[in-house]
């Protein structure tokens, strides 16, 4: 199906504007009307409308003060001025705010028409080039993942090497990082795309019901077990399983795992009836599993079974690079979700400040704060007011030390704070700051700082 094409006419006298309406409806266009500016912003943030035809003289908001609102607002229409002789001078002013032609009155409506087809083309021309800019981006995504940066590249490479096999894997990654998202490309990159992806939040579960989770009940099985209930490895079968926080399991279930990993076959909670399945096992931890194996925590013969290869997500504050194509995609995502049209991007000090922030929860944090943004915003820019408080009260506190200083003076400013915190303590402040205390001694003495 063709897109309509739109047009606005803006006119205070009720012929003008229906004659040209008819006429430009006869001639395939989708037309809307304003009586003056006021309205026609109004008509304009309702419905994305690429091209206006706007009289000059209006009462309430005249065709000057309205260009300028429109072309703040929706810095891409194109607005045609429509003007007696007498005024030409005044819509000579009108294209200097920003309107891109003017049609003396009086005129023929196919000079109108002619115009208007112009302007639509162009329209659509600007259209098929972001549409270009996105498809650009393929380069920079693999399934719902979104990157730039040369480490997510990585990632992308490992992760289409490693799909079509079947063998394990373990992502790893600080929460927000998407775990989640790598475990899906995974799935739908396989051969099991298609099939269930089946995802167990491990530790949402108390250990006890993790178990009948994971591979089902019998008939009273336990107290509350009323009936047959199959599990998530039963449901996943021929399809991938993704165990989400992996770390955090039991011994006991452990060796579960172990046990259906190695052997492809289970039993029911409270049943004797060896299953078997096929499922292709994914997991994910945000914790150091190398060391609960080294603590005795996690069993060291199924940290081996399930990280036949790592993933391993790099958290997003080494990888600034991808945060402003990440933005931009909340952005769209977001406005989009939200009916916000008008939002078209975001002024250029929060952009600095976005790119600067360090992000704890990485990309589920950025994608919460552009949300939180998006929400607040009330014109066409997204400005700092917008962002949510925590970040902006973290601007000082995270811009330390400040841009401008020798390393020197960073070195300085370094060891003062650390000797503050061990109370003047020298040997604790070298052991904190990896030098020798005898360094420390030397630098003291260099900066004068005793
Ligand atoms: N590279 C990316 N491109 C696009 N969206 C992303 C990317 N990384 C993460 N996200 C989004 O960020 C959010 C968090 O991702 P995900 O749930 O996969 O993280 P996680 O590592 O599993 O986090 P947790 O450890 O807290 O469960 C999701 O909304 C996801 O869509
Ligand atoms: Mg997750």
């Amino acid at each position: 199906m063709k897109k309509p094409k739109r047009v606005l006419i803006v006119d205070d006298e009720e012929i003008i504007r229906d004659s040209m309406a008819q006429w430009l409806e006869s001639c395939g266009y989708e037309t809307y009307v304003a009586s003056n500016g006021k309205e026609a912003i109004e008509v304009l943030r309702d419905k994305p409308i690429p091209v206006v035809l706007a009289d000059l003289v209006m009462p309430v908001m005249d065709g000057i003060a309205f260009v300028k609102e429109a072309r703040r607002l929706f810095p891409s229409i194109s607005v045609v001025i429509i003007t007696a002789h007498a005024t030409i001078e005044t819509a000579i002013t009108a294209m200097r705010e920003g309107a891109c032609d003017y049609v003396e009155k009086p005129f023929c409506p196919e000079a109108i028409e002619l115009v208007v087809a112009n302007l639509t083309q162009h329209q659509e021309l600007l259209v098929e080039n972001e549409r270009l800019r996105l498809a650009l981006h393929e380069k920079n995504r693999l399934e719902d993942l979104l990157f730039k940066s040369q480490s997510m590249q990585r990632v992308a490479d490992t992760i289409r090497a490693v799909a079509p096999a079947n063998t394990t894997v373990l992502i790893v990654g600080e929460s927000g990082t998407g775990k989640e998202l790598v475990a899906r490309a995974l799935h739908n990159l396989s051969e099991r795309k298609g099939k269930p992806f089946i995802a167990v939040p491990c530790t949402a579960l108390p250990d006890s019901l993790l178990e009948s989770e994971l591979f089902g009940h019998e008939k009273g099985a336990f107290t509350g077990a009323s009936s047959r209930r199959r599990g998530r490895f039963e449901l996943a079968d021929s399809g991938t399983i993704f165990l989400d926080e992996i770390g955090d399991i039991s011994n006991k279930t452990q060796l579960s795992l172990l046990r259906v990993i190695e052997t492809k076959e289970f039993t029911r909670v409270g049943g004797s009836e060896l299953l078997n399945c096929d499922v292709r096992v994914i997991s994910a931890t945000n914790r150091n599993l190398p060391s609960l194996v080294k603590s005795g925590a996690f069993r060291e013969d199924l940290f081996y079974r399930l990280n036949v290869v790592t993933i391993e997500l790099p958290p997003l504050r080494e990888r600034r690079e991808d945060i402003p194509l990440l933005t931009q995609h909340f952005l769209e995502k977001f406005s989009a979700e939200q009916n916000k049209p008008e939002i078209e991007g975001f002024a250029p000090e929060v952009l600095k400040a976005l790119l600067e922030y360090d992000y704890p929860g990485n990309v589920r944090e950025l994608a919460n704060m552009v949300e939180h943004a998006v929400l607040m915003a009330g014109g066409t820019q997204v400005t700092l007011e917008d962002l949510p408080k925590p970040q902006k009260a973290l601007d000082d506190t995270y811009a330390q030390p400040p841009a401008g200083l020798t390393l020197r003076e960073v070195e300085r400013i370094q060891i003062e704070k650390t000797l503050e915190q061990t109370k003047g303590n020298r040997s604790k402040a070298a052991r904190i700051l990896g030098i020798e205390r005898a360094t420390l001694y030397n630098k003291l003495k260099a900066y004068g700082l005793m």
